[in-house]
């Protein structure tokens, strides 16, 4: 298993490209199966996540090509076997994701259902609730979800809580769905309107898209499309807070600094000086990070996908930060590797207290999800000494080549593969 080797203590100087966002991709690559016509997609990032996807697609009969750097053209002209099965629900709850397109496009849809996961319960109760509201028959069956309709019909749904994939996948079911539908408590993260603004682009007549309450009108059949994902929002913070720990500065290009507000906010609030234009930002820190406590919550508040990352900044930051996790119950797996580098965090419930060190010192840590992960990278680029972090396939799901974009920047980091792992 692979392994990354950090050298902490170097700054970071120079650019760095953004990727696409894996959490827009991701639904995207399952709109195709709403049309028989090709969609082609530019910015689709290169992520295991997004290999996994194309393989579930595969599975089912559609057929994608990938071009140049990262453009990949769908079709689901073909869509012979509408089902996801738990070999590949099992690495990737987002599977879930093709319910709300099978079963508007073919009636029918048999998805495993994802089960735990390192962060918490993560239930899909909404999705299926909203999809019985627009007539769907569905029965949990031998550990899959089994959904049947003949045409689904528009439905007023409120969710009882704000579900980012739970809103994309009935959006998806509503664009083919008869009548209206409304989803009011949706969800209004950039990655849902990206969405929607594809499904707009391929016929569907969706409107509220970036607020909570979105209306669909459904439509008969939907069109091919072209759409350039959007920039990943939360890769270009995990960026800024390791130029944040290590001290230095870097411009990030290709970047979508509007869908970043929460973000930049706590950054500067931690000493970060941030130039912003439309497709770019940059980042200066020439002082010790002061502490900045935060909680996390719905877009457009601060992103739970940043709390490991804010937190590794804060261990080494002047003064006491308090941090309230409030999307997930158990998403504070990074803390106890935290501390083994050093770093003082008292924990009670969804609350964390971090009083920050002078210094963290490297030492062997293994990651346990995707953003605990990034928020080890960024405690070992800023530690004394090396840091190996262990299990890095959960990086490797969410950030294209973190170690290549890092080492032109200046970081000292090296992926051991194989024997030399
Ligand atoms: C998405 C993101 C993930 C991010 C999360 C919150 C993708 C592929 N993943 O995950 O990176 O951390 O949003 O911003 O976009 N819930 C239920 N029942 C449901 C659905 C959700 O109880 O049917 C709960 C969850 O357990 C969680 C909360 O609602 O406590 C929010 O989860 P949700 O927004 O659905 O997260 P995901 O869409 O899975």
């Amino acid at each position: 298993m692979d392994k990354l080797l950090i050298t902490g203590g170097n700054r970071l100087h120079g650019e760095i490209d953004v990727s696409g966002a894996k959490n827009a991709a991701l639904p995207i690559l399952c709109a195709s199966l709403l049309t028989a016509d090709a969609i082609t997609l530019h910015n689709v990032p290169d992520l295991k996540d997004i290999g996994t996807t194309l393989k579930l697609l595969g599975q089912m009969g559609v057929k994608s090509e990938k071009s140049g750097r990262d453009s990949v053209t769908l079709s689901a002209a073909h869509v012979d076997r509408l089902e996801a099965p738990y070999e590949l629900v099992k690495t990737m709850r987002a599977s879930i994701l093709v319910l709300g397109p099978l079963l508007a496009r073919f009636g029918e849809a048999r998805v495993s259902l994802p089960g735990g996961c390192a962060i918490g319960q993560r239930p899909v109760d909404q999705h299926i609730k909203g999809l019985e509201a627009m007539g769907a028959d569905i029965r949990i069956e031998h550990g899959f979800v089994v959904a049947k309709a003949s045409r689904l019909k528009g439905a007023s749904i409120v969710t009882d809580m704000v579900t980012v994939t739970g809103t994309e996948n009935l959006m998806m079911a509503a664009v083919l769905a008869e009548g209206r539908t409304t989803l009011e408590n949706a969800a209004r993260e950039p990655e849902v309107v990206d969405l929607a603004e594809l499904l707009n682009k391929m016929g569907a007549r969706i409107q509220g898209h970036g607020t909570d309450r979105i209306v669909i009108d459904g439509v008969e059949r939907l069109h091919g499309a072209t759409h350039q994902v959007i920039a990943d929002r939360i890769e270009a913070g995990t960026f800024l807070c390791a130029v944040g720990a290590t001290g230095g500065e870097i411009t990030l290009r290709r970047a979508a600094p509007h869908t970043m507000g929460a973000t930049l906010d706590k950054l500067q609030e931690a000493g970060m000086h941030i130039e912003c234009g439309d497709d770019w930002i940059r980042g200066a820190m020439n002082a010790r990070p002061r502490a900045t406590g935060f909680r996390t919550a719905e877009y457009p508040g601060f992103p739970t996908d940043m709390q490991a990352q804010l937190m590794a900044l804060n261990t080494i930051a002047s003064g006491t930060a308090v941090i309230a996790e409030n999307i997930f119950e158990n998403r504070y797996m990074h803390v106890q590797e935290l501390v083994r580098m050093g770093a003082m965090i008292d924990i009670d419930s969804h609350t964390a207290v971090v009083s920050g060190v002078e210094q963290l010192l490297g030492a062997t840590v293994m990651a346990t999800d995707l953003r605990a992960s990034a928020s080890l990278v960024i405690a070992g680029l800023a530690a004394q000494g090396d840091t190996t972090i262990e299990r890095i396939y959960h990086l490797d799901r969410g950030y294209e080549r973190m170690e290549e974009k890092l080492r032109a920047v200046g970081a000292n980091i090296q992926r051991l593969t194989g024997k030399d792992a």
